[in-house]
């Protein structure tokens, strides 16, 4: 099968196309012919090794040498002890553990996989599961009537945060920088900032504040936070991580806030409700672009640079 591999850390430039062999699904695995995958900031990370959590697992080189996470296609094989899923079913599931997206061929644990909603398209499908789990679970943190702060919105999850959000009845603030203001605008926020002109953590209080990107320092995001507030890193730098983890419970514990680290609960009990919503039109699921398989690393490169409102998707092959 053809897939695009890597084998060392770096720029998409390290990524190249090649013929492997197609993978053999195992005890409860479930071999998917890809039609679509969808990039997330996850397989940006884990491409170039950095932040250094993206290293779990193969500190120099890759463990993973296939990345995508996110499939939409048809089962192909199962493997021994598989019941929920037949040859020939549509499927669409995150691959977190497992990776292999950018493929004519993956293999993914039935646990991971659900069945796709025959009202949405293979790309459609290819956006929702890891961001719609991110979403779906931080905007379950907060209440109708909260001020709700999301930095990084106009990227794959917070695309979908902010409509959640705003269903929700939050009083959603976005942030991002300038040319998804618009976007994020339409999407349903209340209020957008540009993070390179201002600073969100002075621009508050907010009740919940959910960051993609963390790199503040713990007292600016205690800065941020009404009383009783709660900030949740969902991804970022490992220093920020770091922080959170030891000086942020304590900041929390003395100014009666809660910051902390959102891990992200995996599976199509996490994603599945909005594939629903998705389906009913009552949630979009924005597609910036489109690119061939043999265009992952331009795919990556224009997700990389900002550009892409919402999700990029890897269309491999006519659905
Ligand atoms: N906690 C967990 O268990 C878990 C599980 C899976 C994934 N994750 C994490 O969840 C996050 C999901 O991100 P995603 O896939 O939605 O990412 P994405 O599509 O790349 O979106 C991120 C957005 O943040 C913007 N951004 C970059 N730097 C920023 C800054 N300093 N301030 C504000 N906005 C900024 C980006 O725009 P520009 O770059 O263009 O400016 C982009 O619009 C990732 O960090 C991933 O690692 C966490």
């Amino acid at each position: 099968m053809r897939a695009v591999v890597y084998d060392r850390y770096g720029s998409p430039d390290v990524l190249r196309l090649e013929d492997v062999p197609t993978p053999v699904p195992a005890r409860g695995e479930v071999l998917v012919e890809v039609v679509a995958t969808s990039i997330n900031l996850s397989d940006w990370e884990a491409l170039h090794g950095s932040p250094g959590y993206a290293r779990f697992g193969g500190l120099f080189t890759p463990r993973r040498h296939i990345l995508g996470s996110d499939i939409a296609g048809r089962v192909a094989a199962t493997g021994p002890e598989v019941t929920a899923f037949s040859v020939g079913d549509e499927v669409f599931g995150d691959n977190l553990q497992r990776l292999g997206g950018f493929a004519e061929y993956a293999v993914a644990p039935a646990s991971a996989l659900a069945l796709k909603p025959s009202a949405l398209t293979f790309a459609e499908a290819s956006t929702i599961p890891q961001s719609g789990a991110i979403a779906l679970q931080a905007v379950a943190r907060g209440k109708a009537g909260e001020r709700m702060l999301l930095n990084g919105a106009g990227g794959g999850a917070g695309a979908f945060a902010v409509q959640l959000a705003t269903r929700a009845g939050l009083h959603v603030t976005g942030v991002d920088n300038a040319a998804k203001l618009d976007f994020l605008r339409a999407l349903g926020a209340d209020e957008v900032i540009d993070y390179r002109a201002q600073d969100f953590t002075r621009t508050g209080p907010y009740d919940l504040v959910v960051d993609l990107v963390a790199s503040r320092s713990v007292f600016a995001y205690r800065r941020s936070l009404a009383p009783g507030g709660r900030f949740l890193m969902v991804g970022g730098t490992l220093r920020a991580l770091l922080r959170l983890l030891t000086l942020g419970t304590l900041v929390g514990a003395v100014s009666r806030t809660r910051l902390g680290v959102m891990v992200v609960r995996e599976g199509p009990a996490h994603f599945a409700p909005l594939a629903e919503l998705v389906a009913a039109g009552e949630v979009r699921a924005h597609i910036d672009s489109v690119f061939p398989l043999e265009e992952v690393p331009a795919a990556l490169v224009h997700h990389g640079e900002g550009r892409a409102l919402g999700k990029v998707v890897v269309a491999v092959r006519e659905s």
